[in-house]
This record gives C-alpha cells, structure tokens and sequence, in this order.
C-alpha cells in the first residue's frame, strides 16, 4: 500500500538548465522530482518561487513534489496549485497556522504534506495527521544539499509508523538529506517509503544506474 518512491531532488541539478535536468530524471524510473522551494529567511539559502515551478511543468509529467522552506507558505499556496504542484509539503516550524495551512492545500486541490526539521518533536504533527497524504522528516538541517544524514532522526520515522498503524492513518513518510545508497536501507527499515536524493544522484553522471542503485538496496 505505501510503495517506494524514489524523489530526485532539483536542488543538485544544473539550474541553468531544467529541460535537460527533467529529461534526465524522466529517463530514470524515479516517480517524482523533490523541488526544494527556499526564501532566505526560513532558511538561509534562496532558490526560486512558483512561476519557475510553472515553466518545469511544461517539460515533465512526474509527480512534483514541492517541499517549501518559506516563511508563512500559506501565501503561495493558490500560486502552487496554478503552477502544476502535485504535492506541496511545509514545515511546522514556518507558520503559527499549519493546520489552516494544510486544509487550504487541500482545498486547492493538491496533496498536503507536513515536515520537521530535526530539533522539532513528532508530537508537533500529531493534530495533522489525519489530514495529511505525507509525512516528511528531515534527515539533515534544511538549506543545503551535500549534508551528512543524521541517523537519529530515524527514531521519528518509527514513531511515525506505529502512530500510523494504531489510528489507521494514510501518509507516506518520506526522508530528505543525506539519502545515499548507504542510508537508505536503514530509512526504508524505520518505516520511510519516499525517498528523497540529490547529491548522491546528481553527482554522477549516469542518472540512470544511480537510481537503480538506490532501488537495488531497497527490498520489497
Ligand atoms: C535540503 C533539501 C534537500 C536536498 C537534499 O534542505 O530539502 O531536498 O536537496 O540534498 P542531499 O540529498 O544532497 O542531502
Ligand atoms: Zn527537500
């Protein structure tokens, strides 16, 4: 029921040139594309907004996995939705309204997804996880890519899945940062089934076999 997906993150990519980058990931057998949405302020790192989410559109059908690191994203949501996100994820730490946040993606008509960075609780989703289609963790201090996974975060993924299973909840629980072909067996073991990866992936050059490789070190 929650199948593997593998989320090649755009962060890493050529930003000169998102064509070819969503060419290159639609040639691999990944189901997404993770696009990292950052403003400077939520996290020190600016990327871009959602007309050039829009502009991508028009060159991939994979499902976009849009993970905001903005202050107070209930503002872009309307603009999310125009530009063709399929999923739009925000932090509990960004907005002091997240539950209104979350029932406003879904009025929009996208999935809604909550994250945590790694010094916040599992007990700050717990209100939202029946509303919720993901769950993500982060498994590095959002901002950058390249950053060495933290393993104790881990223990929020299993927290997560028992909760899940005791109320009968729907999400998937994704992990994001430092997801390699090392680290992944041991999120898919604490109950992750999104994975999220970008230097890992995009440092090399043949997009295709790394892929493969981290479908490889995931069992079924
Ligand atoms: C970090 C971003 C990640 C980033 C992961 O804030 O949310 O999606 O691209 O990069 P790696 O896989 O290099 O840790
Ligand atoms: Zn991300």
């Amino acid at each position: 029921m929650f199948t593997n997906k593998i989320a090649p993150s755009i962060l890493a990519a050529d930003y000169a040139n998102f064509e070819k980058e969503l060419k290159r990931i639609e040639e691999t057998d990944a189901e997404y594309v993770h696009i990292d949405i950052m403003d400077g302020q939520f996290v020190p790192n600016i990327t871009f907004g959602a007309d050039v989410v829009a502009s991508m559109r028009k060159h991939s059908k994979l499902v976009f996995d849009c993970h905001l690191m903005v202050v107070n994203p209930e503002r872009y949501v309307e603009a999310f939705a125009q530009a063709g996100a399929d999923i739009m994820t925000i932090h509990t730490e960004s907005t002091p309204h997240i539950h209104g946040a979350i029932q406003k993606i879904k009025a929009a008509g996208m999935k809604a997804g909550v994250v945590i960075n790694p010094g916040t609780p599992v007990s700050a989703l717990e209100p939202l996880l029946s509303l919720v289609d993901q769950v993500l963790i982060m498994t590095v201090n959002p901002g950058f890519g390249g950053q060495a996974f933290i393993p104790e975060c881990l223990d929020k993924v299993r927290v997560l899945k028992k909760l899940r299973e005791k109320n009968h909840y729907n999400f998937d629980i994704e992990v994001d940062g430092g997801v390699d072909n090392k680290t992944i067996s041991a999120c898919q073991n604490a109950g992750a089934n999104v994975f999220v990866a970008g230097s890992y992936l995009f440092k090399a050059t043949d997009l295709v076999r790394r892929v493969e490789s981290l479908r490889i070190a995931l069992h079924d």
